[in-house]
């Protein structure tokens, strides 16, 4: 592996020492930040003339882009939803001695370094720079997005001339002139209304078309020269879509300008009425505050972040960085607090897959948000999908299923499906598998007991009834099967009993028939309400019965493995070991026919049962499995490697666990695939952690009781990690001899270890 040797490992924080042009859109994905409702690429303030992937987003704020397809089939979607490229408030454009600055144009650069505080939750830029007429100044810029305010962020820009006194405009502005690089058709996705300014304060008010979202950009600006504000006005320009606020000022060498600038959105998304006035006084407050009050409250949200989610590592720092770094960028995506709002496989760092909702979410992420923010959060998540319930039926009989049967889109902004490749949005089918599965965990993890009556059970029902539409009976083999799907491995399509998917579909009949009995037992009005909007009949569920005890799994009798789907035994099955290394990733290498008639699997396939329902099988038979599907996999989707390094810690392959681990968690910081300029690959890192708690710590829960059996790789001396268990943090400390327990709160749990029941008491001490 090729190490970046630019970025630098700290525990906390995430370093670029020099400037490289060629890496300036890996570092923009990098360096990226976010609130969970807005986040933005780590591009510069000031103009650059080279390579740039400029990108701001706002959580919710979507476009549906006319599908563009070659060849219509019936049933695919109007529009993909795209996360929208908005308005750019960060920028500051300077001129220095009437030369326009460019870090693409300077003579020279030197001390560049780039810096994302973990901790601290902001993003510093800073260097000296040498100008064409050999000015050198030193330039610094400090940035966050507000954990604390969620619709501003901060920016403290600093310059300072070296050796020579210097004439500085700094042009501060906000730009509605954006645009997204992934749009199919070029068309317009904004149309600009208003704008305002008042002294240091300006707006554009903006609409997005089609989705009617309004949107208020603003920025209000302050100025200083080393520590003392200046009271000039600036000049205001307004051309088109673009305000500016030109300031000039003449700055003696060693002397240092500055500017502090509060921008950001207020949108439709959080506020049912926006208006300038509420903008003016949201950003003159802050500025009020000053960036130092702001900083400081960043930073005392991040701690309370950490601590209910820290994970520490001792013995290696490339990990301990990783898994922050991870965490670090989970919750910038998605706190947790709002049901409307979900997390794309790209977060807010790139435009690659819309910023959609993906089965990721629940298979990747949700465990994340459920043990490290509690149950609220991940009722949201899950509240997210009953809310689209009525559009997951609607998208079900586009495909002419019927009687309420739901099939939730593989990819999804507003419920509705975005997809437009028939081999994955229609046959890509056991995400809905995934969804229901969530609903299992969370009511196996907390104890809430009304999600399921008030909400879960109508997902279920839909859930089902799609599955009892979707088998046909085998005469041939007198069992339901599933024809024509894709499974998680999308380097095969339309194949015929797909084991994950035939496994799943039972299980969720199943599932189903245990929570309609628990309802109608225990929650007798919801029964009936449920029943009435539902219809749900008796002849329904003993059909889903029927169905759950006779569905194919496709099984090799000789090699005693299950089978990926029909006829794989009839692949030539060469292991990944043999594809010569310039063909890898294959999916850049390889024609599309050849990808699918080989044997290599993209991602987790089978063994994604064997993850998610690990206590039906034994140890031998996962051992038999791994062994057997591994060895074909090619790892090339981003989900693939932390589910992997789960399964061989369960094995004891502490090696290959590790090695799986670092590449889940440091795909991005090492760019494995070459591709971080597009963006982070976010639900993935929800895979990362789960690696840590479920695959080091060995963590399970099964019929509400924790258990833990950790399995250290052999370079960590000690590893720890916080799970929220019914508002009690839970932190598991592991060493190489033991392996202990601290709680908060005031009650004890019960729990297993390493096959030993043990009572934790809370600690007086924490909190
Ligand atoms: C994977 C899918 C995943 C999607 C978004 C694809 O490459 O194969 O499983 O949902 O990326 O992350």
């Amino acid at each position: 592996m090729k190490k970046d040797k630019h970025l630098k490992l700290h525990p906390w924080k995430i370093i670029e020492e020099g400037f490289h042009p060629t890496k300036v859109t890996s570092s923009e994905s990098l360096f990226s930040i976010g609130n969970g409702y807005m986040g933005q690429r780590a591009n510069f303030e000031e103009s650059f003339s080279g390579e740039t992937f400029r990108g701001s987003y706002i959580a919710g704020v979507y476009y549906p882009d006319r599908t563009r397809v070659g060849w219509w089939k019936i049933g695919y979607p109007d529009f993909f939803a795209k996360v929208l490229n908005s308005p750019n408030w960060i920028g500051i454009d300077i001129q220095i001695n009437n030369q326009d600055f460019d870090l693409n144009r300077c003579l020279k650069i030197e001390k560049f370094k780039r810096v994302l505080n973990l901790k601290e939750g902001f993003y510093l830029r800073s260097f000296e720079a040498v100008l064409k007429d050999k000015t050198r100044v030193f330039i610094e810029s400090k940035r966050f997005l507000s954990m604390a305010r969620k619709d501003i962020g901060m920016i403290k820009y600093k310059i300072k001339p070296l050796n020579k006194k210097c004439l500085i405009k700094l042009n501060s502005f906000i730009d509605g002139d954006v645009s997204n690089q992934d749009s199919n058709w070029n068309e317009q996705f904004w149309k600009h209304e208003e704008k305002e300014t008042k002294g240091n304060f300006a707006a554009l008010k903006s609409e997005t078309l089609k989705t009617f979202y309004k949107v208020c950009t603003f920025m209000h600006n302050q100025f200083f020269l080393n520590d003392k504000i200046l009271k000039e006005t600036p000049k205001i320009k307004i051309k088109k879509n673009k305000i500016s606020h030109t300031f000039s000022y003449s700055v003696d060498s060693n002397k240092t300008l500055s500017i502090v600038k509060c921008g950001g959105y207020v949108s439709s998304v959080r506020y049912s009425s926006i208006n300038f006035n509420k903008t003016y006084k949201l950003s003159k407050e802050a500025l009020d505050l000053g960036f130092d009050f702001l900083l400081n409250e960043q930073k005392n949200q991040w701690e309370k972040i950490w601590e209910n989610s820290d994970v520490t590592i001792n013995g290696d720092i490339k990990a301990q960085q990783a898994i922050r770094y991870n965490i670090f960028q989970l919750n910038q995506t998605y706190t947790g607090e709002d049901e409307k709002l979900n997390i794309g496989p790209k977060g807010f760092t790139g435009e690659k897959y819309g910023g959609g909702t993906y089965w990721d979410t629940e298979a990747f992420c949700f465990p994340f948000y459920l043990a490290t923010k509690g149950s609220l959060a991940a009722r949201n998540l899950l509240r997210y999908r009953y809310n689209h319930l009525d559009k997951a039926i609607e998208n079900a009989k586009k495909l002419g299923f019927s009687n309420g049967a739901a099939l939730y889109p593989m990819v999804t902004m507003n419920g509705e499906e975005c997809h437009n490749e028939w081999e994955i949005t229609f046959e890509e089918i056991h995400r809905n598998g995934a969804i229901a599965y969530a609903i299992f965990y969370y009511e196996n993890f907390t104890n809430d007991k009304s999600y399921i009556p008030k909400y879960g059970l109508e997902v279920l029902i839909g859930i089902s009834r799609f599955w009892e539409q979707r088998v046909s009976f085998s005469k041939e083999k007198n069992m339901y099967v599933i024809l024509g799907v894709t499974g998680p491995n999308e380097y095969e399509n339309n194949v015929n009993n797909n084991w994950y998917t035939n496994y799943i579909a039972k299980w969720c009949l199943n599932y189903s028939i245990i929570q309609v009995q628990n309802v109608r037992e225990k929650y007798k009005t919801d029964f009936q309400r449920i029943k009435k909007k539902t219809g749900l009949s008796e002849i329904e569920i003993n059909r889903w019965k029927e169905i759950y005890e006779n569905i194919y799994l496709p099984y090799d009798s000789k090699n005693e493995v299950f089978l990926q789907q029909d006829g794989f035994l009839d692949k030539e099955l060469r292991s990944v070991d043999e594809i010569p290394i310039n063909e890898r990733p294959i999916n850049q290498n390889w024609s599309w026919d050849k990808i699918l008639r080989s044997p290599y699997i993209k991602q987790a396939d089978l063994l994604q049962g064997f993850y998610f329902f690990e206590d039906d099988f034994t140890l031998e038979e996962l051992k038999r499995n791994f062994e057997f599907y591994e060895p074909l996999c090619v790892h090339e989707s981003s989900l693939s490697a932390s589910l992997h390094s789960i399964l061989a810690s369960k094995l004891d392959k502490k090696d290959k666990a590790y090695q799986f681990f670092l590449n889940a968690s440091r795909l991005d910081l090492d760019d494995y695939n070459k591709e971080v300029m597009e963006g982070l690959h976010i639900t993935s890192m929800g895979g990362a952690w789960m690696a840590i708690s479920k695959g080091f710590g060995g963590m399970k829960i099964k019929n509400k009781v924790f258990s833990f059996n950790p399995k250290l790789p052999s370079k960590w001396t000690s590893l720890s990690f916080k799970v929220n268990f019914d508002g009690s943090i839970l932190t598991v400390k592991i060493n190489k001899k033991e392996t202990t327990f601290e709680l908060t709160g005031d009650k004890s749990i019960n729990l297993i270890c390493s096959g030993k029941k043990i009572n934790v008491q809370p600690k007086k001490n924490i909190k």
